[in-house]
């Protein structure tokens, strides 16, 4: 498997606990990359925007409201096959059904408040970056 790049962003429930260590330790661990990485407050625009693919579901506005509720981390990983890698090691998306040793089972509080996002597929992981980073901020 190729050596890939995926988007990640530590949210606003894991900055306000202060786990923003212990969750790139995690992503460190999986053999993932942490190739760019920074701290922002997302505006409104922003989150609208990054999360523009959900806008008619009825959690919307709330997830918008909490993206930009508190500072996030956005990061750009690499590694073999690091879509997938970062998948993993998230667990799902639902905290309740996430695999022991996740970093969703091990710090999300709901399926909101779930600590992390990461890139569903290569193509969309090209986007997020895109759209947090320029090329010259990928350091490596
Ligand atoms: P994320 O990977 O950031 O992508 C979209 C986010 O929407 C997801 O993580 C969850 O935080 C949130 N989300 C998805 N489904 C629901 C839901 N049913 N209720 C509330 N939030 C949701």
């Amino acid at each position: 498997m190729a050596i890939q790049r995926t988007f990640s962003i530590i949210k606003p429930d894991a900055t306000a606990r202060n786990q923003t260590g212990v969750i790139a330790a995690k992503l460190e661990e999986a053999g993932l990359r942490i190739i760019a990485s920074k701290r922002i407050r997302m505006s409104r625009e922003q989150a609208e925007g990054f999360y523009g693919v959900h806008k008619e579901r009825p959690f919307f506005g709330d997830l918008v409201a909490f993206m930009t509720s508190g500072p996030v981390v956005v990061q750009v990983l690499e590694g073999e096959d690091a879509v997938a890698k970062n998948r993993e090691v998230m667990g799902a998306t639902n905290p309740t059904e996430a695999a022991e040793g996740t970093i969703r089972k091990l710090f999300a509080e709901n399926i909101e408040r779930n600590s992390v996002h990461g890139s569903d597929a290569p193509e969309t992981a090209a986007e997020e970056i895109k759209f947090f980073f320029t090329d010259a901020e990928l350091v490596g």
